[in-house]
């Protein structure tokens, strides 16, 4: 098979190579992937999903031995660069052991009001730090029946590489945009006849299963951030503080432990495989 968009390069400080230039954490971190405009999608799983949900490739990176495969996905006009290994770990910074880099343009925002139309289940991400606890809190969301996902405007980035591999793409599927501003936010989602609920460990918070036992037609689901918890205004504004019960002396979960079981309890039966 012959790819007219094929661009072989040898030398890793390549000025093409810019999308691509090391990827590694720490560098990713700070690059602000937001403003560029682009996101990096790494596997033919996920970019085969992130094109499959209409997202648009800018260009490709990966070993000669994953073109064939990756073929049907490569639109025409889009560069391909193609180099041995050693000099894609010097690009990228790290080894490419899962075949094919994307750089895909990164989608406009939708309005929350547009994707609360319809919706019953939303889960709030209240300044989430850690990338893998919004990925597999994504992942838990969509498997769960959770109808959109609001992120506040400090909330890490769902599109983060690390964050949308361990959502198993599930970033694609789940819709989702930020809500801003935050906790202002609150109202816009109890005027579209949410119930809004902090998840959080206050002396006043009533059970997740009394939740359960009466649950609100449309449910607003709010979790807060890794250390703190979520902020004391955002308690305040929400309608009620919900617990789930601890048990074994642990005070709390994993904000992705949480937003599974959440979800899980109240999730509108009948959506389930
Ligand atoms: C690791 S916890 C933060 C713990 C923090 N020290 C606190 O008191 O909220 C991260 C988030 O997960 C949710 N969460 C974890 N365990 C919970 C529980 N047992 N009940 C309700 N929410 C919980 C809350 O939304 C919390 O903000």
């Amino acid at each position: 098979m012959t790819f007219p968009d094929v661009v072989h390069v040898d030398d890793p400080a390549d000025d093409r190579l810019a999308d691509f230039n090391r990827l590694t954490d720490v560098v990713l971190r700070s690059r602000h992937e937001p403003a560029k405009g682009l996101y990096i999608a790494e596997s033919s799983t996920v970019i085969r999903r992130a094109v499959a949900a209409g997202h648009r490739p800018r260009s490709f990176l990966m070993a000669p031995k994953w073109l064939d495969s990756m073929a049907d996905v490569i639109p025409p006009g889009v560069p391909v660069y193609v180099a041995e290994e050693p000099v894609l770990k010097e690009i990228t910074g790290f080894h490419l052991h899962r075949g094919a880099l994307a750089a895909m343009h990164r989608p406009p925002l939708r309005e929350v009001s547009e994707l609360l139309e319809g919706a019953r289940r939303v889960v709030v991400l209240e300044d989430i730090v850690d990338h893998t606890n919004v990925g597999a809190a994504m992942r838990a969301c969509a498997a769960l029946g959770v109808d959109v996902v609001l992120f506040t405007p400090s909330c890490a980035d769902p599109l983060y590489r690390r964050a949308v591999r361990v959502s198993m793409g599930t970033v694609f599927q789940v819709p989702w945009t930020r809500i801003d501003p935050w906790p202002a936010g609150i109202d816009t989602l109890r005027a579209q006849g949410f119930t809004v609920a902090a998840l959080a460990l206050e002396d006043d918070s009533v059970s997740l299963d009394d939740l359960v036992a009466d649950p609100p037609g449309k449910l607003a689901l709010v979790l807060g951030t890794e250390g703190d918890g979520l902020k004391a205004s955002t308690v305040a504004g929400c309608d009620l503080t919900v617990r789930i019960p601890m048990s074994g002396g642990v005070d709390s979960l994993n904000v992705a432990s949480a937003v599974a079981v959440a979800a899980w309890a109240t999730r509108v039966p009948g959506g389930e495989a």
